[in-house]
């Protein structure tokens, strides 16, 4: 029988999680720990946060603490935040603690012992003044591309340009604010070329063939543009400092002692219980599955470096599976944490108190599996009142409520289940709860989390179904015995829901739990969620707890205050930035979480922008196309050509009120055909608050077709 080692990205403590991080890796982690729990398998759920790294030093420095203090602080906010929504971790560690200085250090001889770190000598910025290499974040100049001097020596937060420190114009140091030298300096690498070889490492590549596509995608990527061999250790004050002579003032880089933390974390747990020795049959046996729970942005640690360095090792397991999710956005604009655009955790489960499983809700049936996905207040609100409020909880409601009406809260005997007539609302009840379990289950086992919870809240949608086709409302008066059947049936369905909804909604599963006046049993657990037999739950004659609503609505004013709150952040934020322009020692921009991007959604590189060829046309005629009310085929002059373009806006313009018309047009958009059109271009409109569509064209006289937009 296998055993799982789950692991979730360990948390940056440089600042507190925020939902993008819920969404990214802990709700996913935790589900499929809870659902292989529930399911019976041995498995653990490891964690901690990572503690070391130019992220923290530079946020202790923004702040004028130490870091120790900074990482202390953090390390509680988000433990108990996690805590807090429902994540239960097997451990939650940390990587400043002397144990995991021990566990990587230790690593890090293996790999030098077996010729795996390389000394190399490389040129690096200097502060000469703070006597100290300078990480690229440290050095601030003038972008190259777009002239905004505050650029940082990685990225230029402006126009959103990679860097490289070197190509700043006029740099200079956060430290002491001197241009910085250039110096050399010896660090070590890992050859990550040779090891793409390792025989342990290409046995491990076979799996990724049956990885999701996003994991596999970037994989190819990376392998496909050739590795280097990456420096593992960084000139730096903070972290674990490198065991080898002649490696003074030097760290592990983050990125190879956080991965570590993983085995430090199981370790130390596995310590703390009094079985000093079991961690390793979850690090050093082959019939482990470890899979790694995280953003799409540390794709290439999980699936490339850190397999390397396991390899090369030689004493554990690889990852047996790593589904990463994409990003999640905020309002439909990238989180940003720089910029105030973020919802915390910490902040949630105060402000919104009791309300944990109406964000884990929301957040799980939208999470980014494929694609990036958007969270929203008002998507939040529609959510909670028509999905948790309208199906889930009306379901409940109705059967507890009926049945105290009925027979004071006891449960009738259950007839109909049973032996359910051919056709009847019992039998396709019946069949269609069978279907929904073996989806769920299905999709559980594929990382499809998403999909499984609409099949679980698709369960109470056919209990409602059931209880619309029965009515036991109107049997109460005609038949009270077979309203009383309809409602003990219900509450079966109820009773399975409190075990499908636990690794999703545990809060609700427990409330639900109380409203039966009913704990499943371990062996009611495991057989629903290994698929065997439908067990009956409760007893003829059980009393359900009085009536009490599993969820209550979410009314306007506090997604408006949630709103609110939101514009607040981000425009206090925005005066903070002012102050830390150019020439400022202390960058408050500096963007270090990984788990989220760090670059709004609306800003586009120049470059970018440079490749739109935006042009005014004249509209020189228009007609319907046929079997398409939207679409409009319309004629266009550019001066040196004409063109056809299709428009989606035959609902707001009559073809011949378009004639003679001048509007900006993407001229470069690239070629479709739409309706068996060619289609060559894109007209520019304006959409007011009503809905209704504007051409957008020269404000005043002396324009002619094909003129450019500057
Ligand atoms: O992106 C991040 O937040 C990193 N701190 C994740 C580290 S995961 C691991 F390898 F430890
Ligand atoms: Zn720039």
């Amino acid at each position: 029988m296998p055993r799982y080692l789950l692991t979730a990205a360990l948390p940056y403590a440089n600042g507190p999680v925020h939902i993008g991080h819920l969404a990214g890796c802990y709700l996913p982690a935790d589900v499929y720990h809870r659902y292989l729990r529930a399911k019976g398998e041995d498995v653990i759920l490891i964690c901690g946060t990572d503690e070391h790294g130019v992220a923290i030093t530079l946020q202790a420095r923004k702040e004028g603490v130490h870091p120790r203090d900074l990482v202390d602080r953090n390390h509680a906010i988000i433990r108990d935040a996690l805590k807090g929504i429902g994540v239960e971790f097997t451990h939650f560690s940390r990587t400043s603690g002397a144990a995991h200085h021990r566990e990587a250090t230790a690593f890090f001889e293996v790999l030098h012992r077996g010729g795996f770190l390389r000394e190399e000598v490389t040129r690096q910025f200097y502060d000469n003044a703070a006597q100290q290499f300078l990480a690229d974040r440290y050095i601030v100049g003038t972008c190259p591309h777009c002239a905004f001097d505050g650029a940082y020596g990685d990225q230029c937060e402006k126009c959103g340009t990679s860097l490289s420190p070197d190509e700043l114009l006029q740099p200079r140091s956060v430290l002491s604010g001197t241009e910085p030298v250039i110096r050399e300096t010896n660090n070590w690498f890992l050859p990550m070329d040779e090891l793409l070889q390792h025989p342990t490492f290409v046995e491990y590549t076979q799996r990724i063939q049956g990885w999701k596509s996003n994991v596999r995608g970037q994989f190819m990527s990376w392998v496909q543009q050739g590795l280097q061999p990456r420096s593992m250790t960084r000139d730096l004050d903070w972290g674990v400092p490198v065991p080898l002579q002649g490696a003074e003032g030097k760290v592990l880089y983050v990125w190879f002692d956080a991965p570590i933390g993983y085995i430090s974390a199981t370790r130390e747990y596995f310590e703390s219980q009094g079985e000093p020795d079991r961690w390793e049959d979850y690090w050093k046996n082959p019939d482990t599955r470890l899979i790694h729970f995280i953003g799409k942005d540390n794709i290439v640690f999980h699936t490339l470096i850190f397999p390397m360095m396991l390899a090369a090792h030689g004493s554990y397991v690889l990852p047996w599976q790593v589904p990463a999710n994409e990003f999640l956005n905020l309002e439909g604009r990238k989180i940003s944490t720089s910029r105030g655009w973020a919802v915390w955790l910490h902040e949630y489960l105060q402000e919104m108190s009791g309300r944990e499983d109406e964000l884990r809700y929301t957040l799980l049936a939208n999470l980014p599996e494929t694609k990036d996905a958007d969270f929203s207040w008002q998507d939040f609100q529609l959510r909670v009142n028509s999905e948790l409020v309208a199906i889930l909880g009306n379901f409940i409601n109705r059967v507890v409520v009926l049945t105290h009406k009925l027979n004071e809260g006891r449960c009738g005997p259950l007839v109909a289940m049973e032996v359910p007539k051919v056709g009847s609302a019992e039998q396709i009840l019946h069949d269609a709860l069978a279907l929904t379990r073996s989806e769920i289950l299905e999709a559980m086992e594929q990382f499809r989390l998403r999909e499984a919870l609409a099949g679980v809240i698709h369960l109470s949608r056919l209990g409602n179904r059931y209880l619309a086709e029965t009515e036991p409302w109107k049997l109460l008066k005609t038949d009270p015995e077979a309203a009383l059947g309809v409602l003990r049936t219900g509450a079966e369905v109820a009773a399975e829901l409190c075990i499908a909804l636990e690794p999703f909604l545990p809060h609700a599963a427990k409330r639900l739990s109380a409203q039966l006046n009913w704990v499943p049993s371990e062996e009611q657990r495991l057989a629903w969620w290994q698929g065997l037999a439908k067990s009956v739950y409760l007893q003829t004659g059980h009393p359900l707890a009085p009536p009490t609503l599993l969820f209550t609505p979410i009314e306007d004013a506090t997604i408006q205050e949630r709103l609110a709150k939101l514009q607040a952040m981000e425009s206090n934020s925005t005066e903070s930035q002012a102050s830390s322009q150019p020439g400022s020692s202390s960058p408050s921009t500096a963007e270090t979480g990984k788990v989220q991007p760090t670059q709004e959604p609306s800003m586009v590189a120049f470059e970018d922008f440079a490749t739109m060829d935006l042009r005014l046309v004249e509209i020189l005629d228009a007609k319907p196309v046929a079997g398409a009310d939207k679409l409009l085929e319309i004629r266009v002059d550019l001066g040196s050509e004409q063109r056809t373009v299709v428009s989606g806006i035959a609902q707001h313009f009559a073809p011949d009120e378009l004639k003679g018309c001048q509007v900006l047009m993407l001229t470069n958009l690239a070629p479709r055909k739409i309706r068996g059109v060619e289609s060559r271009g894109m007209l520019l409109l304006a959409q007011n608050s009503d809905g209704k569509l504007i051409l957008v064209g020269p404000q005043g006289p002396g324009t002619a077709p094909g003129d450019q937009v500057r």
